[in-house]
């Protein structure tokens, strides 16, 4: 097997870098350097200022690791490793699964919570949600784990913003359990929910749970490329290094000093992401009210994302028209391989305002 192109990537590098306006970033508001740096310490400066570019520790900075290990309940620093956030889904994967194994995957999903298994040669089963008005819904009850090596989950789901609540993600840690798979849980979104109601890390629910984080999200630092994985499972975890001497070996020394300022100020900068998306979401609720006849809501109940349903026609020729006559950039559904009744919005960035607009000056000019 080999890999298939990941389609959400494609699309992205196709506009992302265009002089649009996107609406459909994953991502908050990313932070300037001086921002960043102006939350250090004078300690923290000074370390920064007479930084060597040298190699870093293979797991990661100590003080890294540490700092991200005091989030997780029952986690110690040993038991994180550093990644580029995506490069953890891709270590994960190896490290967990041989081919003939079967995994359970919410889907839509981000591809490669699920593609990297099939390129292993697994069989993939699908959890979908169910969409409703309300918004969409992944239901434990759904869920059959006999047999099956893993069950991956990303809460706040890309690209729906569906979230279960506390009793449901307790019933999906004990299906886990009672099945004996392994939960891979991609938590990027983490921290971005209403009143930072977070739901319990995988990897302190539960002993062979894995969650996977960063910084990307909800710190509004994606081009840090900054990430890890933390687990309960010191032989997951020696396999995981393994496969890292194999990807990027190290963190870059600049990305984890700028990680570790960071992640001193971390209930700062996800508050602050947490706020623009409070600032955006009534500016969406207004616009999905004025065209209730080409868009059904589909509220996200966390996360910087949403994805409702498109009434006027596919979404794909509909968003690249959008993008190369209107100069906006929404996500179509066919990236997610879910049909072509909807698209992702962001709500994490501050020109949420100025994007709606011109999006709905075109739709006034081109969709009756
Ligand atoms: C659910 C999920 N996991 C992982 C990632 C990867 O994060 P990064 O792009 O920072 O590597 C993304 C990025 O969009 C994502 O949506």
């Amino acid at each position: 097997m080999t890999l298939r192109p990941f389609l959400l990537e494609r699309f992205f590098a196709q506009y992302e870098f265009q002089p649009t306006l996107h609406l459909a970033s994953s991502d908050c508001e990313a932070l300037t350097m001086p921002e960043l740096l102006g939350l250090a310490s004078a300690e923290d400066l000074a370390v920064w200022n007479s930084m060597k570019f040298g190699y870093t520790e293979t797991a990661g900075h100590p003080e890294l690791r540490q700092l991200i290990a005091e989030g997780y309940e029952g986690i110690n620093s040993a038991q994180v490793i550093t990644a580029v956030p995506e490069e953890a889904i891709y270590l994960t994967m190896r490290a967990l699964l041989k081919p003939g194994d079967t995994i359970v995957s919410t889907a839509p999903g981000y591809q490669s919570l699920y593609e990297i298994a099939v390129e292993i040669g697994c069989e993939v089963q699908k959890w979908l949600p169910q969409e409703s008005p309300e918004g969409w819904h992944f239901n434990p009850s759904d869920l059959k784990l006999d047999g099956v090596k893993a069950l991956v989950v990303n809460f706040p789901h890309n690209p729906t913003g569906a979230q279960p609540t506390e009793a449901e993600w307790a019933q999906v840690c004990d299906l886990a359990r009672q099945s004996g798979c392994w939960l891979i849980s991609d938590e990027m979104y983490r921290g971005l929910e209403p009143d930072a109601n977070a739901l319990k890390p995988a990897a302190s629910a539960y002993a062979k749970g894995v969650s996977i984080a960063g910084l990307s999200k909800a710190y509004g630092l994606a081009g840090l490329r900054s990430g890890w994985v933390a687990a309960q499972d010191n032989e997951l975890l020696a396999a995981i290094q393994s496969y890292k001497d194999y990807t990027t070996i190290c963190a870059s020394a600049p990305t984890e000093r700028l990680s570790i300022i960071a992640m001193k100020s971390g209930e700062l900068l996800r508050k602050r992401c947490r706020n623009i998306i409070a600032t955006n979401l009534p500016v969406w609720d207004d616009f999905l009210a004025r065209h209730t006849h080409v868009l059904s809501a589909r509220p996200a109940k966390a996360g910087p994302i949403c994805f409702p349903r498109w009434l006027a026609g596919d979404t794909s020729t509909f968003c690249e028209r959008l993008v190369d006559e209107g100069g906006v950039m929404l996500l179509p559904s066919k990236v997610y391989e879910a049909g072509e009744d909807h698209f992702r919005v962001g709500l994490g960035r501050l020109n949420f305002t100025e994007a709606l607009n011109r999006f709905e000056k075109y739709i006034r000019m081109n969709v009756s």
